[in-house]
């Protein structure tokens, strides 16, 4: 097929579109990122990248932590809304209707309408151009209890995630099929005591 080539721009897509919660100095704040990833598996560690505009950027240098909250569907209306809006002159909690839980490592507020939250502090700022990039170790994993089965596995199949595609928001999953598909002999059955890996090692 016939591609056309077009000057340097961002097109990696689809990327999440994450809420990321901070407090410093007594305020609390929400912005959705979507140049975000994770970056390292052992230790966990994650990137969101900011405009040093953003209040958000103030707030995360300050405090030198975040939240990482992943949305659902159904508060796509307020991550667009905390992507649009900044918390200098809006209290985005209120008007998107979203509710603070405490955090366990961090003071950052948790938001309890998504059902993965992150927790994080910063090791490092690397000031790409555009974007700051901030590099931060996990600190603590909050998973909503409903997504986890009799057999401890997390459904987050079941959760009906949000992520950004080029202009746009989409909602996660149609599962297709399960990592190691490509290459899983038929109906064979994992070695006793031997439990399979839910993801691939990255
Ligand atoms: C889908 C989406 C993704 C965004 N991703 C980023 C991002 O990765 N980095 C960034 O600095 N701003 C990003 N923005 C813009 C900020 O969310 C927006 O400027 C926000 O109002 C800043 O809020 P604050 O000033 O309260 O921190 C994004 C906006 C949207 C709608």
């Amino acid at each position: 097929m016939p591609k056309t080539t077009w000057k340097p721009g961002t097109m990696l897509y689809p990327v999440p579109a994450v809420l990321v919660t901070s407090r410093f100095e007594g305020k609390d704040n929400i912005i959705t990122v979507s140049w975000a990833g994770t970056v390292c598996t052992e230790p966990p560690m994650l990137s969101i990248s900011l405009r040093p505009e953003r209040l958000s950027y103030t707030m995360i240098r300050g405090s030198g932590e975040f939240v990482v909250n992943l949305p659902v569907e159904k508060i796509a209306r307020a991550v667009d809304f905390c992507g649009v809006k900044s918390g200098r002159d809006t209290d985005k909690f209120a008007a998107g209707r979203l509710t603070k839980a405490r955090a366990h490592k961090v003071a950052a507020p948790l938001i309890a309408e998504c059902p993965v939250s992150i927790e994080c502090r910063v090791s490092r700022v690397i000031e790409l151009g555009s974007h700051h990039m901030f590099i931060a170790d996990v600190l603590a994993v909050n998973v909503e209890e409903r997504l986890i089965d009799k057999r401890g596995r997390l459904r987050l199949e079941d959760a009906r995630l949000l992520c950004y595609s080029h202009g746009q928001y989409f909602s996660v999953y149609r599962p297709l099929e399960k990592f190691g598909f490509s290459v899983r002999r038929k109906k064979r059955a994992a070695p006793s005591g031997r439990k399979r890996r839910e993801e691939p090692r990255k």
